[in-house]
């Protein structure tokens, strides 16, 4: 078993990875268990490929243990489910010692993360992400929260679960296609961080059916640890992180949730963004050029010819702009990304014809 520390002082956790986990799960959790209520939040169908086998596993073991089932889709972080959460968590008595376990992909985490962090003023919960992005993403750095219709995750909070369990062979019950999408982000970690990691994932990716899927997830826990350890509320290096976020986010907003995984969106996000690098004079044509056809090893959806200025209102909305400046995550080179206030309106714009 691989096990990374995020390193936070007293609130520092471990992300615990190895394929088979699952298994392993209440051996892990068991030092936590004090005899008080433990809550998995997941979804119905979750809770039937792993959920219910883990709940009989951890009764085995003397937890006391109920669940909360919750929508599929972006849907379930809504103010009306948080609350939902919130009276379900009320109705099994639950109180200050409780602990949650947070089954499923992002969504799920970013709910039960949220709902965690409020109930009675915030109560321990583990993250067991079950899709691709969210073990290498969402479910590492306590980004939590709901959804409002001026935005996404409006609403949340910073607050670092007690540990992430991550075993590998979840993602073999994915949609195909959700495992691609997880992908983008696994590129994104090379692209900012580790030339070499983007390297030997562009190399994986030509024979995508052999993809070493715990290898990468491992590698991109490894990196987001890291960062997540220097820079845990965004204040500079943790922005890096939103590297083909800024248009990846207005493709998602205008396309419609639901239209475009977000994987598929920041992975083509990236695309632009490496075009705007180039363009600045900051990548060269050759290094773009490489992270492109990495790109387009993913069998990514073709996107429809959009017209820049559709895109641009989302854009504007995005949190990455303060004070009307738009930070923008730009590459100085592969594995080297940076901040620039420098990306115009018009390159924003003409960026997107890459997509085409
Ligand atoms: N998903 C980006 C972050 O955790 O900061």
């Amino acid at each position: 078993m691989k096990t990374i520390q995020v390193q936070l002082g007293q609130r520092s956790y471990p992300i615990h990875i190895k394929s088979g986990l699952f298994k392993n799960f209440p051996d892990l959790l068991m030092e936590t268990n004090h005899g008080q209520k433990w809550i998995i939040i997941s979804q119905h169908g979750l809770m039937e490929l792993f959920g219910f086998e883990l709940m009989a596993k951890l009764k085995e073991q003397s937890f006391n243990i109920d669940y909360i089932s919750v929508p599929m889709g972006e849907a379930a972080k809504s103010m009306k489910e948080f609350s939902n959460v919130m009276s379900q968590l009320t109705e099994f008595e639950c109180d200050r010692s409780t602990t949650v376990l947070a089954l499923g992909g992002g969504v799920v985490g970013d709910l039960a993360g949220f709902a965690a962090s409020t109930f009675m003023r915030g109560i321990e919960y583990f993250q067991i992400p079950t899709t691709l992005l969210a073990m290498v993403d969402s479910s590492i750095g306590g980004k939590t929260g709901i959804n409002i219709a001026q935005g996404k995750n409006m609403i949340g909070t910073f607050y670092q679960p007690k540990g992430v369990l991550i075993d590998p062979d979840f993602l073999n019950t994915l949609h195909r296609n959700e495992v691609i999408a997880g992908l983008g982000e696994v590129v994104k970690y090379g692209a900012i961080w580790d030339a070499d990691f983007l390297q030997e994932i562009s190399d994986w990716l030509d024979d995508i059916v052999s993809f070493p899927f715990e290898k990468a997830v491992k590698r991109s826990c490894k990196i987001k640890a890291e960062i997540i350890s220097l820079d845990e509320r965004e204040s500079g290096l943790r922005r890096l992180l939103n590297f083909g976020h800024t248009i990846g986010h207005a493709l998602e907003s205008y396309l419609g949730y639901g239209r475009i995984r977000h994987g598929e969106a920041i992975a083509h996000g990236m695309q632009c963004s490496g075009w705007i690098s180039e363009r600045l004079n900051l990548l060269s044509k050759e290094d773009a050029d490489y992270l492109n056809i990495t790109i387009n090893k993913l069998p990514l959806p073709k996107i429809k010819n959009i017209h820049g200025n559709n895109l641009m209102s989302f854009i504007k909305m995005d949190k990455k702009s303060e004070k009307g400046i738009l930070n923008f995550v730009v590459l100085k080179g592969l594995g080297k990304a940076a901040i620039s206030i420098d990306v115009s309106e018009k390159m924003l714009q003409q960026s997107l014809k890459v997509l085409h």
